[in-house]
């Protein structure tokens, strides 16, 4: 996927971030080679064991110190007010209560900070939206790890209380064929 394109997504998702940023659910750490200089340092929460183990690798070879601890989008191991961003990227269609992850993405982000996301998302065409209801209800989450293929998150983070001052929506991979995840945004939503 990074070879895809997907890289390029990471660094337009990061770009411009300065100070102290939280990622959730950072995986094996595709995003750290991405951060700017200007971030002092990422504190990357991931769940998931070995993917921490890969995830420490890269951080050991990112341009800006990063510790990869365990947690969860319910309960980040971060103080209230301690960052100046919140890293979703592909992350809040698995997250088990987005609503809850995003007060808690609120919780540890200061006055104006700021959420970035990268996430894919529900399709904007009725035909595409239908599949992805029937892939949600049945296996599709079973099999992928709690991934929902439809969920509106642009309208989920608004609710939580974030305005979005930038968002793009894109098909990606840009392949002839789209699939229900194809639907994506990437963007910038600041804590009212
Ligand atoms: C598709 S991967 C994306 C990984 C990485 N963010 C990226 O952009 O490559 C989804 C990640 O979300 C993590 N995850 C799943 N449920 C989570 C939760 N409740 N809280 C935090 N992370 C979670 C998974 O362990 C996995 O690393």
């Amino acid at each position: 996927m990074d070879r895809g394109g997907a890289a390029e997504h990471r660094r337009r998702l990061l770009a411009g971030l300065a100070g102290r940023v939280i990622e959730i659910g950072a995986g094996n750490g595709l995003n750290f080679a991405h951060y700017p200089l200007d971030v002092t340092d990422v504190l990357a929460v991931e769940p998931e064991g070995h993917l921490r183990k890969i995830a420490r690798q890269n951080a050991a070879r990112a341009p800006v110190p990063v510790e990869v601890v365990a947690g969860v989008a319910d309960h980040l191991p971060a103080a209230d007010a301690s960052a100046d961003a919140v890293v979703f990227s592909l992350v809040l269609c698995s997250v088990p209560d987005q609503a809850r992850a995003l007060r808690e993405a609120e919780r540890v982000l200061k006055p104006g900070g700021e959420l970035r996301f990268f996430e894919h998302v529900q399709a904007e065409t009725k035909g595409l939206r239908r599949t992805q209801r029937v892939l949600d209800a049945g296996l599709w989450p079973l099999l992928g790890g709690g991934c929902h293929v439809g969920r509106d998150t642009a309208a989920a983070i608004e609710r939580a209380g974030f305005t979005i001052d930038h968002l793009e929506r894109f098909r990606f991979p840009d392949a002839p064929l789209t699939a229900p995840t194809s639907p994506h945004i990437l963007g910038r939503a600041r804590r009212r």
